[in-house]
């Protein structure tokens, strides 16, 4: 009996260690080979990068609060060859993504400086700035002008406007490849500056729909078609409506290009919109969208907050359009006529035009019926832009991603992540005086407002403007592609983990 045990026992262990063995004999062989492909995936990508390295001054990044690599995730070899063709994403394609001086703006060298915050690296840029406005304000002026028929004059040519202009034309890393954003922007005018927003966001596996106020141009409507049809995945909305200001217009032209954006997601899957208006401008790589984006865990993004008293009449009365006769309105004109109910069974809730839907909130506003009695409800309210997205963000559990209307739910304009803008009243209290100029209100920013713009976790930032601190764009814009191309770098460098 206990020999026969012992046997069994002997021959059990036997054929255990014979199984570990094999184990791990074919674990070893699978992480040399994993190895040895990811070491000359990474030779191919890098060798023309690593030759011209000493050329490249990157701007140091913190690695503090660098958290590219928090997020590890497990891709085979087979995976990263199929969605990431080493052929196509090259050194020298990344390095031909960075941007040319522009022999237009002399102090923007400086421009790491500014990023820094270096104060006299700011007041040159100022300097610069105001040099312009006054002894070459003329010439400057022209340049301007001259830059809308520059980029239109590009345009007629796709493949040699998107290599001058340095459009990325091809997925920087799987992560973001496998995560695409869609975009509405409505705009009015403006045409360099809106090219200018579009490349800043331009990936090649994003969608972005573009509203032209139906009133702009023709010549603005046809330049903005001009462009878009360059891009597979750029287009104008299919519905133009006449926006007017504090209307429900302005809602209207967002509502026409979710229907396009929700149209053609067979085409795209996206995975949450952004809308943004032509003097927002982003604050964040398209990697860091992701990584934010991926952080809401799928939620909905969006200021949304318990109604102050002062904006309750906004919708407690009709407003009607103001009429030719009405000459001291520009706004919704306030009747006396009361208002009923709100036809969502939760409370109005205060907030603004800017919103980040995930794409299951999209199909539900859009087909909702109680929705879209709300939106109808909302015709004859002064502003509806401002409370619409906040207080669907509260009708929960319905919309998905919202949160429920308890206060403690509420989320500010510095506590979304949507968008920053610097509101004259509250500058000095409550963040860094302007260094730009205010335009009604609201702060355009100049040099010196970068450094902490882009210290906060907001992806995008209101307003910025080509016309009143070049400067400020052009640097940003600059930044922005450097990290863009650092990090891309960094994520091939570390194996795609
Ligand atoms: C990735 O794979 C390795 C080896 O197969 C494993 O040890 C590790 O836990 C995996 N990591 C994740 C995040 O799945
Ligand atoms: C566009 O520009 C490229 C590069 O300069 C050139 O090869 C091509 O012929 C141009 N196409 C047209 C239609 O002009
Ligand atoms: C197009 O926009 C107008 C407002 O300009 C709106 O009344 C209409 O319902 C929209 N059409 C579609 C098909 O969405
Ligand atoms: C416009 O405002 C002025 C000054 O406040 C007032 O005198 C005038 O009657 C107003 N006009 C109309 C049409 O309401
Ligand atoms: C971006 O990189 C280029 C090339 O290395 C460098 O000349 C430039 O100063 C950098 N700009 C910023 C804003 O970091």
């Amino acid at each position: 009996m206990l020999r026969h045990v012992s046997l069994r026992g002997a021959l059990c262990t036997l054929y255990a260690l014979l199984v570990l063995w094999l184990v791990g004999y074919c674990l070893l062989r699978y992480l040399d080979s994993t190895k040895t492909s990811l070491q000359d995936h990474h030779r191919n990508v890098f060798e023309n990068y690593n030759s011209h390295k000493t050329q490249f001054h990157f701007l140091q990044l913190d690695d503090d609060d660098d958290n590219l690599h928090k997020e590890t995730k497990n891709l085979s070899i087979q995976e990263v060859q199929l969605k990431h063709p080493t052929n196509q994403l090259s050194g020298d394609y990344l390095r031909s993504l960075v941007f040319h001086p522009n022999p237009h703006l002399p102090t923007i060298s400086m421009c790491s400086d500014i990023i820094e915050g270096d104060k006299e690296a700011i007041e040159t840029s100022q300097l610069g700035l105001l040099e312009m406005k006054s002894t070459f304000f003329q010439k400057k002026l022209e340049m301007f002008a001259s830059l809308e028929e520059d980029v239109l004059k590009a345009a007629q040519n796709c493949s040699l406007f998107k290599r001058s202009r340095k459009y990325i034309e091809i997925p920087l890393t799987p992560e973001e490849k496998a995560y695409p954003i869609a975009y509405v922007i409505t705009i009015h005018k403006q045409v360099a500056m809106f090219e200018r927003l579009l490349r800043a966001i331009y990936q090649p596996q994003n969608l972005y729909c573009i509203h032209v106020d139906k009133k702009s141009p023709a010549t603005f409507l046809s330049a903005v078609e001009k462009i878009s049809n360059c891009f597979e995945n750029v287009f104008v909305a299919s519905n133009l409506t006449d926006v007017h200001y504090t209307h429900f217009s302005r809602v209207q032209a967002d509502i026409n290009c979710l229907q396009d954006l929700a149209a053609k997601r067979n085409i795209v899957r996206w995975k949450y919109v952004i809308n943004l208006c032509g003097l927002d401008y982003p604050l964040k790589t398209n990697l860091e969208m992701v990584r934010s984006l991926k952080n809401l865990h799928g939620y909905n993004n969006l200021e949304t907050f318990t109604t102050p008293a002062h904006k309750k009449q906004r919708y407690l009365f009709r407003y009607v359009l103001p009429t030719d006769n009405d000459v001291n309105y520009s706004v919704m004109r306030k009747t006396d006529i009361s208002k009923s109910q709100s036809p969502l069974d939760t409370p109005m809730f205060a907030g603004s035009a800017y919103f980040i839907f995930k794409y299951k909130a999209v199909e539900c506003i859009l087909t909702d019926p109680v929705i879209k009695t709300f939106l109808k409800w909302n015709e004859d309210t002064y502003s509806p832009d401002e409370h619409i997205w906040g207080t669907l963000q509260r009708w929960y559990p319905n919309l998905p991603g919202s949160f429920p209307p308890h206060i403690k739910y509420d989320l500010n304009e510095l506590q979304s992540i949507t968008r920053l803008v610097k509101w004259g009243g509250m500058d000095t209290e409550v963040y860094p005086k302007c260094a730009g100029t205010y335009v009604r209100g609201v702060c355009v920013y100049g040099v010196g407002d970068l450094s902490w713009l882009l210290r906060q976790h907001h992806l995008f930032a209101n307003k910025f403007n080509f016309d009143i601190d070049p400067f400020a764009v052009e640097c940003l814009d600059r930044w922005l592609r450097n990290r863009t191309i650092v990090q891309t770098l960094k994520y091939i460098s570390n194996g795609f983990v």
